[in-house]
């Protein structure tokens, strides 16, 4: 059983794989305290971990010294207002304006399996894999409850968390801030990584030292954005990829959240994650309940490595659903890249023609074919087609891709509206607003108000119709600016400070019926490139669009972070022409293929018009994908050589499960002058098994290829890659 509930100490044990997490109910207050979260621990008593008898921790029964108790002591999820000055979870305010909320024990459940978290995006996993506890906590001067909810995974060293806000009161209350995680680590000796960028160059890793006071990473855009990932990581000062201890929390919700470390007086750093409270303000009337997102939290002993991996394994294994799961992507070619708007139907059947004898096997047809949209200044909100470009119609144009042995796929910004379309004439009250202000444009285009539910319904009815006028199989969700100007139309000036979340409600309202209604699509996620890459996003589609920067060795910055988190399967990665258009840099093809293999792999370029030699490289990469997409999928992933920190040379791995295959991509970013090999070692394989290279037949130990290592020669000039196969033999 992976919770116990101790009756002696009053204590939850939560144990997962090689981790334990323990909270107990605390002295006559009934208060809930964090006690433990790290390496499994075998005893059933830690309480004295939360020093409540050491001074200045002591909890006064008469009064006296209780702020000082409050400030002090490790609340699993912390109050507000009572005298607790660090970061609080929770902030309402009751009918008189007063903001103060004090939480105690009053009942729990323990339950095998884990409940869906309604509306919202969550993990899943059956009865044999996880076990849950709801402890019920009640103010009972508010008469509110607020129900932690904690999920182990006993296979994985993984522990969630969410947390339910009833009101049981008369009155209605304001919920100003509800987060979902609220943990207290021993120390403010801490590094902590982060995974940050723009536009182009999302989720670059970042490593800093933590001290005291607040540190940390959050959107406020309205979703979850190109400069901060909802993912951060505490790990040892002396942590590396394999060694020390790490604690890594992510966010499954794709709109604003924080994520922050709190250094404090007493040497304790309390990490906090949720919806951000900036301009967060929800109404809660009698009897009704609000239910904060889920937080995944993964311990490691063995470094940021193993972290990666049990998250991985999460994703894919209880996160991810739906027909791709577990299946290979088909190989397709977007012709975003190649022709931008610039396109009609016998340019894109142009393309499949070339792309299809070259074994690719779906087209996809990017923005532009809808309304009378030729420039990005036009027509989303007009999902019809535009006929003049596709001549013949969709489905002619579907059928003849069909016909040619490829699979089509389509994009779609449902979310958006431009102020040059049908729709915005009729509905102009429709976007995102301040009525009476003008709202500002971003790439031309408004948001709609995705908050109501007639706005969403008439969109989703509009686009499935025209998914059901042919045979699509593929959709790319696109979402191209963050929000601004925030107002709705139907929101009353009490509710106006629900339109973030409840935009996010809606997206997801959307994706639900879309992936029930077409549950055989591959539905692909996108934000401007990688602006929403986060778990919420995967709970849908099982692959996102990375980044818009497709150039080879820009992506190995952004894959090597986006890995640390999300598995190879979901990183939408192509091979593009060169010179790159967003960096102008130009890259052997040759590499470009090896970088896009490390991710759902795929082409956006104009086949019929890049050069020979390049053309004639696609049937092999085809190979190579269809060879190795198996390994990259499922197989465990470890970082060899960190490209972010070393700006010369990245190298990677996929090992099989069962132990019995890798694969290793090296890429040489600047060659070394006078430099014969470099040395590198292996990791995750079998000690005692027995691997053959199959390129060089050399057989070697699992121990020799870890310990020893293996010379990679004769990686002449900058920009070369490398990958290195290995079988058990
Ligand atoms: C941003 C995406 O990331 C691109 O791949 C492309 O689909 C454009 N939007 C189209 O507007």
């Amino acid at each position: 059983m992976g919770i116990r509930f101790i009756e002696k100490n009053r204590s939850f044990k939560l144990d997962a794989k090689n981790t334990s997490y323990i909270i107990a109910i605390v002295d006559d207050e009934n208060f809930l305290g964090h006690v433990y979260f790290g390496e499994k621990v075998t005893d059933d008593d830690l309480n004295y971990l939360m020093r409540i008898y050491e001074a200045p921790f002591v909890p006064s029964k008469n009064n006296r010294d209780r702020v000082p108790f409050y400030d002090s002591f490790p609340f699993e999820y912390s109050n507000h207002g009572i005298g607790d000055y660090r970061e609080s979870a929770i902030k309402i305010l009751d009918k008189n304006g007063h903001s103060y909320i004090k939480l105690q024990y009053k009942s729990h459940e323990i339950y095998k399996g884990k409940k869906e978290i309604k509306d919202l995006p969550s993990t899943y996993g059956n009865e044999e894999e996880c076990t849950s506890l709801e402890i019920n906590c009640i103010d009972s001067f508010l008469n509110i409850e607020v129900i932690l909810i904690y999920t182990v995974f006993e296979n994985l060293d993984v522990i969630t968390r969410s947390v339910k806000v009833k009101n049981l009161g008369e009155d209605n209350i304001i919920l100003e801030k509800v987060l979902s995680t609220c943990v207290t680590l021993e120390g403010v000796d801490y590094d902590m990584i982060t995974l940050n960028g723009s536009w182009a160059r999302e989720r670059h890793i970042q490593r800093k030292a933590i001290g005291y006071g607040k540190q940390g990473v959050s959107s406020i855009r309205g979703e979850s954005s190109h400069q901060h990932n909802p993912f951060i990581a505490l790990v040892d000062k002396n942590a590396t990829d394999d060694y020390g201890n790490v604690y890594g929390f992510n966010f499954v919700y794709s709109g604003n959240f924080i994520a922050q470390a709190e250094g404090c007086q007493f040497d304790t750093t309390r990490v906090v994650m949720g919806i951000n409270p900036e301009d967060f303000r929800w109404i809660l009337n009698k009897n009704e309940e609000f239910i904060a997102p889920e937080v995944v939290m993964v311990y490691s002993n063995e470094g940021t490595g193993k972290m990666t991996r049990t998250f991985h394994d999460l994703y894919r294994n209880n996160l991810i659903r739906g027909e791709y799961k577990d299946k290979k992507r088909p190989i397709l070619i977007n012709n975003w890249e190649a022709t931008y708007f610039d396109f009609n139907t016998s340019k894109l059947i142009d393309i499949a023609k070339e792309a299809s004898s070259l074994g690719i096997e779906m087209l996809v047809m990017d923005d532009g074919w809808f309304g009378k949209r030729n420039a990005d200044n036009s027509s989303l909100g007009d999902w019809f087609i535009n006929e003049e470009k596709i001549s013949g119609g969709l489905k002619y144009l579907v059928d003849e891709v069909n016909k040619l042995g490829m699979d089509f796929g389509i994009w779609i910004e449902p979310e958006m509206i431009s102020e040059e379309s049908q729709l915005f004439k009729k509905h102009p009250d429709w976007c995102i607003q301040i009525p009476g202000r003008k709202p500002a444009l971003c790439r031309e285009q408004y948001v709609l108000d995705f908050s109501r539910k007639e706005i969403v319904d008439h969109i989703y009815k509009e686009i499935k119709n025209v998914i059901s006028s042919a045979n699509i199989k593929y959709i790319k969700w696109d979402m191209n600016r963050q929000l601004s100007d925030l107002g709705s139309y139907l929101l009353d000036k009490e509710h106006q400070g629900e339109l973030f979340h409840r935009y996010v409600l809606g997206v997801y309202y959307m994706m639900d019926k879309l992936t029930k209604d077409f549950p055989d699509i591959l539905l692909e996620n996108c934000s401007g490139g990688g602006a929403r890459f986060d778990p919420g996003m995967l709970y849908y589609s099982p692959q996102i669009w990375c980044s818009d920067d497709t150039d080879a060795i820009e992506r190995l910055k952004i894959q090597e972070g986006t890995s640390m988190v999300y598995p190879l399967s979901t990183i939408g990665a192509h091979v593009s022409d060169c010179p790159n258009h967003t960096v102008g840099r130009t890259t052997p093809f040759e590499t470009r293929g090896y970088v896009a293999l490390a991710g759902t792999f795929g082409y956006e370029l104009d086949v019929t018009r890049i050069p020979e030699e390049d053309r004639k490289m696609i049937p092999k990469q085809v190979e190579m994908y269809h060879k190795y997409n198996d390994l990259i999928r499922r197989g465990d992933y470890y970082r060899l050589e960190n490209y972010s920190e070393n700006n010369e040379f990245d190298a990677w791995q996929v090992v099989s499960k069962e132990k019995d295959e890798v694969l290793v991509t090296c890429i040489q970013v600047l060659g070394r002058p006078n430099y014969h090999s470099r040395r590198i070692k292996l990791k995750g394989l079998e000690k005692s098994k027995l691997y053959k290279n199959i390129e060089t037949e050399e057989v070697l130990s699992g121990s020799a290829l870890m310990n020893a290592g293996i010379n990679l020669t004769s990686l002449y000039g900058d920009f070369k890659g490398k990958i290195i196969y290995l079988k058990e033999v």
